[in-house]
């Protein structure tokens, strides 16, 4: 069997047989963690995002990188998710799943798939009394003070650069489907007559979508990006 083929058949017979002939065996973490790599978990052919796109593994988060999710380090024995709003572990994954991979339904809890990420995430967990950490959604997007814009070029790399790719050019981007920034908000002015450009981009940042509609951009709580780092980054991209 090869590894390149890897799918949910794969591992059923992987986890059967518990060894894949030629190749060591692997488990069901190291199973996960590969799933957890991989944008292919996802069956939408739109779908570029791997868990990995958002969330590090590490004990706290790597220098260079603001992600939308917290590191999955020490996340499988919290008592909730997301800040409250999910009390089941495979919910809290779920919701990444359909909402920002395009996952068509949810991981079944017996599924391959659940099971190998929940191993992996136990793997990545020592701490079995982790508290849960706060999720605080900005409800209404305002507009915030601007800010430094050599720090606003850090938060930019940090934050949008792996899915956007380069200011100006979108060089090196994720996905096609993530648009070029700024130059995209040129056109604001018409799809949202009379809201600020700056605002628009606040509003998807903050919540994802455009005003409660579109999108499987992530959003970001206030501990994943601060208001004032948001003012910075606004002042780089000189909206
Ligand atoms: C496009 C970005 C994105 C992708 C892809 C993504 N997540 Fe998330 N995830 C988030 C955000 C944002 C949150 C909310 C902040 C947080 O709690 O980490 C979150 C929350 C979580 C949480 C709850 C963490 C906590 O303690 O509150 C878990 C667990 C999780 N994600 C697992 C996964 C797994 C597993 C995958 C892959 C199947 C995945 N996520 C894919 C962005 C993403
Ligand atoms: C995990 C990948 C990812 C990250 C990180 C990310 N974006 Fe996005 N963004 C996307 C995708 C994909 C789209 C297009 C789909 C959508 O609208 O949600 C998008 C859309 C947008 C749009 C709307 C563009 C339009 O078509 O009008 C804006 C504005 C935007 N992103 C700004 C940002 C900023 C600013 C950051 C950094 C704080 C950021 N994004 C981080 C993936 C991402």
């Amino acid at each position: 069997m090869r590894r390149a083929g890897l799918g949910a058949l794969a591992v059923l017979a992987l986890l059967a047989a518990g060894c894949d002939g030629k190749d060591a065996p692997v488990t069901a973490a190291e199973y996960g963690e590969r799933l957890f790599n991989d944008a292919r978990l996802s069956e939408s052919g739109f779908n570029a995002f791997s868990c990995a796109t958002c969330h590090a593994t590490t004990p706290t988060a790597p220098a260079g990188r603001l992600d939308s999710g917290y590191t999955l380090h020490d996340s499988a024995f919290r008592k909730s998710w997301w800040g409250g709003y999910e009390t089941r572990l495979l919910d809290a994954v779920n919701f990444c799943y359909v909402n920002f991979m395009r996952g068509v339904a949810p991981l079944p809890e017996d599924s391959p798939q659940s099971r190998a990420l929940y191993e992996y995430l136990v793997s990545i967990s020592p701490n079995r009394d982790a508290r849960p950490l706060p999720f605080t959604v900005v409800k209404d997007a305002a507009e915030v003070p601007r800010g430094n814009v050599a720090r606003g070029g850090e938060v930019y790399r940090a934050a949008c650069q792996g899915c956007h790719g380069e200011p100006h050019t979108g060089a090196g981007r994720l996905t096609e489907l993530a648009s070029i920034l700024p130059e995209v908000t040129a056109d604001y002015g018409e799809t949202f007559p009379g809201v600020p450009p700056s605002l628009v981009v606040i509003e998807k940042v903050r919540h994802g979508q455009f005003f409660g509609v579109g999108g499987n951009m992530p959003p970001y709580s206030l501990e994943a990006l601060s208001d004032a780092d948001l003012g910075a980054l606004l002042a780089f991209l000189e909206l």
